[in-house]
C-alpha cells in the first residue's frame, strides 16, 4: 500500500555529501535493484533521505529520480523529512483500542504536543501509531524504538516519555 508523501524542495537545507558517496562508492554500477540497500544505508547514515543525496543518487547511478521517490513512497520504513530521535509507535489496533489505546494517544498528544505522524520541534521524538505490535496480551503498548511498553495508564505513558 502507498502512503502519503509531502516531498518537500524548499526550506529543508542540503546536507554534507560525503557520507552519502562513502554508501553510494560501495555500489559501482548499482541499478534499480540495489535502490532498497542504498536507501536504508542512507536512511541509517542521516536519519532521513536528505533531497540532495537522492540527486546524488541520480547522478551517480543514472537511477531516474521518479523510480527513487517511487521506492521512497512504497515502504513506509523511508522518511523524506527530519525524524525525532526517538519512535514512539502507538498501537491502534482492535485490542489496543478496547482497552484504552485513544487514552493513551491523547496522553501523547498532550505530553510532547505531537499529533500521529509529527515529530518534535527538538527532533527528539516521532510519533506514529501501527496496526497491531503483536503483543496484545500487554494491551495497550507502544514502543519506544525497540522497546515494548505494555498494560499503559495515561499516568504510566507520561512517565514514560519524561523518562527519555
Ligand atoms: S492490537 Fe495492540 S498489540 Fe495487537
Amino acid at each position: 500500500m502507498h502512503k502519503a508523501v509531502t516531498i518537500k524542495k524548499e526550506g529543508v537545507p542540503a546536507v554534507d555529501l560525503t557520507r552519502c558517496r562513502t554508501i553510494l562508492a560501495k555500489h559501482p554500477g548499482a541499478t534499480s535493484a540495489d535502490l532498497i540497500p542504498i536507501l536504508q544505508q542512507l536512511q541509517d547514515a542521516y536519519g532521513y533521505l536528505p533531497q540532495n543525496t537522492l540527486e546524488e543518487i541520480t547522478a551517480s547511478t543514472r537511477i531516474p529520480l521518479s523510480k527513487i521517490y517511487g521506492v521512497i513512497t512504497f515502504y513506509s520504513q523511508f522518511s523524506l523529512e527530519p525524524r525525532g530521535k526517538h519512535t514512539i509507535k502507538v498501537c491502534i489496533g482492535t485490542a489496543c483500542h478496547i482497552k484504552g489505546a485513544p487514552d493513551i494517544k491523547k496522553k501523547i498528544t498532550e505530553t510532547l504536543h505531537i499529533h500521529e505522524g509529527e515529530t518534535t520541534k527538538d527532533y527528539k521524538f516521532t510519533y506514529e501509531p501501527v496496526a497491531c505490535l503483536g503483543t496484545c496480551f500487554l494491551a495497550p503498548v507502544m514502543m519506544i524504538n525497540e522497546r515494548y511498553y505494555g498494560k499503559l495508564t495515561t499516568e504510566k505513558t507520561e512517565q514514560t516519555l519524561k523518562s527519555y
